[in-house]
Parts: structure tokens; sequence; C-alpha cells
């Protein structure tokens, strides 16, 4: 019999076919909670939840007694409570490395797009505002040869520092929990403490997970340390800074400009103030969202669930113990 399985919210529609040939699967979309009863009649029977988009805590366990896996499409998982999941003997896993070149691209993009003012300039031209020649008011400021401060060096982090050194010829400074001696042969890259990074760089570039040591970690002291000139680059999750502290530093001009792809609440508020500042650039977390990435994740994710179904280590396992516990 095929084992009974819950998409939620996203797996591309390639990779959902072929698992239907290996499980039995119910989707639901648009779910953030347990609230909906076919959703929580499901539960009780699944062995796997891949997609995600969803809390995994205690409340939700309690609600999936045969639960054996939880596939994350995403490299991130603060969504899921690990301890919880390995307590309960319960696989987790996430899709590291796949994404990590789409990402290191999305926030340069985000990056340059907030230094060379690009969406606001895209709408002036648009609007048929563009009449003559462009005064000052209307210049960005330079990325090349400036300094980039990459606050967690991870795969991404790397990978943006690539970018950067090469690319650009931009001086590298990074802040993470250990020093990296081939990261700083490589990109020339100088490892700094936290406050020093941030008085120092000309971009700010926060790309950690969010973890009970991160959360809030970018805040109003944070953005007093930096330059009136600095640019902070947020790709790792909304609530590792305290945006109402992000507002107000753009508000007294503390820093110069923000360009965002996470957000504390997500979808962001119509209300959020930082959709009505010109000096802010927004994405949609959108970080991994190519066709090739998002398919690729959504493989590996499938992978990840199936041989977790089957009795056999998924690729990329986060809570090892579980397994070593079988
Ligand atoms: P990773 O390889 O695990 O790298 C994480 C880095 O953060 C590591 O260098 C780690 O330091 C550092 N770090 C962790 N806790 C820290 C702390 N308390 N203080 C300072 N640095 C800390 O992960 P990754 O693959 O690069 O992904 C990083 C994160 O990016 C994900 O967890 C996710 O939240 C975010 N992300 C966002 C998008 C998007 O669409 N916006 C897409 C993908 C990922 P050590 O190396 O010293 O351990
Ligand atoms: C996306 O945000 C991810 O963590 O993969």
């Amino acid at each position: 019999m095929k084992k009974k399985v819950i998409v939620a919210n996203r797996l591309e529609q390639e990779a959902l076919d072929e698992l239907k040939k290996h499980a039995d699967v119910s989707c639901f979309y648009n779910i953030i909670s347990t609230e909906n009863e076919e959703f929580v009649k499901k539960l009780k029977e699944a062995e796997g939840i891949i997609g995600l988009g969803l809390n995994v805590d205690k409340q939700l366990l309690d609600l999936a007694p045969n639960l054996k896996i939880v596939s994350n499409v995403s490299v991130g998982y603060n969504n899921l409570d690990v301890e919880e999941l390995t307590k309960r003997n319960i696989m987790a896993t996430n899709t590291p490395d796949i994404l990590t070149d789409t990402v290191a691209d999305t926030m340069f993009g985000l990056l340059l797009a907030t230094a060379r003012r690009i969406p606001e300039l895209d709408q002036y031209v648009k609007e048929r505002k563009w009449k003559g020649d462009l005064t000052a008011e209307f210049y960005g400021v330079d990325v090349h040869h400036k300094t980039l401060g990459i606050i967690g060096m991870g795969r991404i982090g790397q990978a943006i520092a690539h970018r950067a050194h090469h690319g650009f010829h931009m001086d590298i400074l990074y802040h993470s929990r250990t020093k990296k001696q081939e990261v700083e042969e490589k990109y020339n890259a100088t490892y700094k403490n936290l406050e020093n990074l941030l008085a120092e760089s000309d971009y700010v570039l926060l790309i950690t997970p969010l973890t009970k040591e991160t959360r809030g970690m970018i805040g109003a002291r944070e953005f007093s340390l930096m330059k009136e000139t600095a640019i902070f680059i947020n790709g790792s999750r909304g609530q590792t800074i305290v945006e109402k502290d992000l507002i107000s530093a753009l508000r007294s001009n503390e820093i110069a400009a923000a360009g965002l792809d996470v957000f504390e609440v997500e979808p962001i508020q119509p209300d959020n103030p930082l959709l009505d500042m010109p000096n802010v650039v927004t994405l949609p977390h959108i970080g991994s969202s190519t066709y090739e990435t998002e398919l690729a994740m959504s493989k590996l994710a499938c992978k990840n669930l199936l041989a977790g179904l089957n009795g056999n280590k998924p690729p990329t396992l986060i809570n090892e113990k579980v397994w070593k516990n079988k």
C-alpha cells in the first residue's frame, strides 16, 4: 500500500506528479495552521509532510501520530521544532546547496538594485517623467570597490563573497560564529566582531538562519553603529532584525537605504511603512525562486521524503540523531 503523504503549500508540479506515483498524496494550499478540518483528518494518517510554510510544533505533532518525516522545500528550517521532532524520532530534512548560487544572485541583485535605485528609476521612466538630463537627485552610489560586510558566512554568504570579490572587487568583512581561514584566503576576507563589521561596512548583508541566537540580532543599537551612508540588505528571515528599529533608522537617516527579501510578517502587511519608502527595495521572499532551482529543491525534498519513508537515510537529513537511534 502507498504511504500517506501531505503536500503543504509548495511543491513544483513535475515533482508532485512524480511523487504521486510513489505515495498516496493529499495536497493543501494556503494552509498556515491546523484550523482546517480536512487537513487535521489527513494529518492523523500521514507518515510524511512535504513542502511546508507551516510551523511544525508540538501542537501539530500531537495531531500527527504516524509521522515519520517532515521534508522542507527550503534550506532554512526555523519553522520546525527540531528538538521536538527528534524527541519523537521524526526525521526532518531541508534543501541545502542546490539553491546557494541562486540565492546569492538574488542578494546581489537586491544590493545592486538598492544602491543604483533601479526600481525607483524604472518607475520614473515608465511614468514618462524622463524629459532630459538627470541631476544628482537621481544618482545612486557605487558598489564596486566598496566594503561589503556579510553576517553569516555559510554556503550563501560565501557565494555572495565570491561574486563581490571576483565580480566587483569589493573589500569583504564577515561575521559568523566561527572564523574561516579558507574563505579569508579565497576572497581576501577579514573576520570582524559584529560591532566593527557594522561600523566599517558600506553594505551590511544579513544571511544567517533564524535561531534563538539570531532572533532580533540587528536592532536599534546595531543600526546606530552603521555608517549614515550604509545600505542594509536582509536575505535571512524577517525576525533576525527588529523591523520597527529598521523603520526608525531609515526615517532618521541613521542609514541610507535597505533592500529586503524577508519581513517580520509575510506576506508584508499593506500598512507597513517600509512600502512607502523610496529608499527601500522590496522582494516577496523570492531568493531561491527560479524555475530551475525551485524544481531542483522540490525534487530533492521528494527524494528526502521517499528515502525516509522507505527506511533509507534521507540525503539531507537535519536531525542525524533520529537516524542513529534507528
Ligand atoms: P549555512 O550554510 O548554515 O550558513 C549560515 C551561516 O550563519 C554560518 O556561517 C553560521 O556561522 C552563521 N550563523 C549562525 N548563527 C549565527 C550567529 N548567532 N551569529 C553569527 N553568525 C551565525 O546556511 P545557508 O545555506 O547559507 O543559509 C542561510 C540562511 O539564509 C537560511 O537559514 C535561511 O534563513 C536564509 N535563506 C533565505 C532565502 C531567501 O529566499 N531569502 C533563501 C535561502 C536561505 P558558522 O559558519 O560559524 O556556523
Ligand atoms: C528560503 O527562504 C529558504 O530558506 O530556502
